[in-house]
């Protein structure tokens, strides 16, 4: 796994260091509020996993699952959801979770299906963004790190589904994708 690593972009250490940040950050804005986070699977669960221990206050967890339509190596945009939520939104104050927003199709749609729901607020967590690569009017309401538009794996994120359980964030060496 580690050969096929260029190089570090993120260590461990300070992705703990942000996600104790961004929790902090997170129970003061929800204090007194309906608090539900939302991982979107299945890039999001080593995040969502450290991120909900950092916060403090009550908090729902649930996950979805979106797959997106058409064969493209990007994303359309128009999702289909594989997973629904087990838990009802109204009165809830929903907080997307995210492993990195790139094009922000994904969430664009998502977002509009879920405020359909009546939810109090809905706003986003992402660990990483990449704005070079936006497409959609889309913006996170907390970001751990804003990457280059280079292809990343690990704490979550994936190439081919390898490379999640990695600890780190790191830059895949373009060799990889054209074996
Ligand atoms: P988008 O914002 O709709 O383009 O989709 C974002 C999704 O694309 C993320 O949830 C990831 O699954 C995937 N993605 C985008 N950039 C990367 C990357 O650099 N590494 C791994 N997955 C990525
Ligand atoms: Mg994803």
């Amino acid at each position: 796994m580690e050969q096929d690593i260029l190089r570090t972009l993120i260590t461990e250490q300070e992705i703990s260091e942000k996600v104790k940040e961004l929790g902090a950050r997170i129970s003061r804005d929800y204090t007194g509020k309906n608090l539900m986070m939302v991982g979107i699977l299945k890039g999001s669960v080593v995040f969502m996993a450290d991120l909900m221990r950092a916060v403090s206050i009550p908090a729902k967890i649930d996950f979805m699952s979106v797959s997106s339509y058409g064969t493209g190596v990007k994303t359309s945009g128009v999702v289909k959801i594989l997973k629904d939520l087990d838990i009802p939104l109204e009165g809830v104050d929903l907080l997307l979770v995210e492993d990195i927003l790139d094009s922000g199709l994904t969430l664009q749609y998502l977002r509009e299906i879920l405020q359909k729901r009546n939810p109090s607020s809905v706003r986003i967590v992402t660990l990483l963004d990449k704005p070079e690569g936006r497409k959609a009017d889309i913006r996170p309401d907390y970001c751990g790190f804003q990457v280059p538009d280079e292809f990343v794996v690990g704490y979550g994120l994936d190439y081919a589904e390898r490379y999640r359980n990695l600890p780190y964030i790191g830059i895949l060496k373009p060799e990889v994708y054209s074996k």
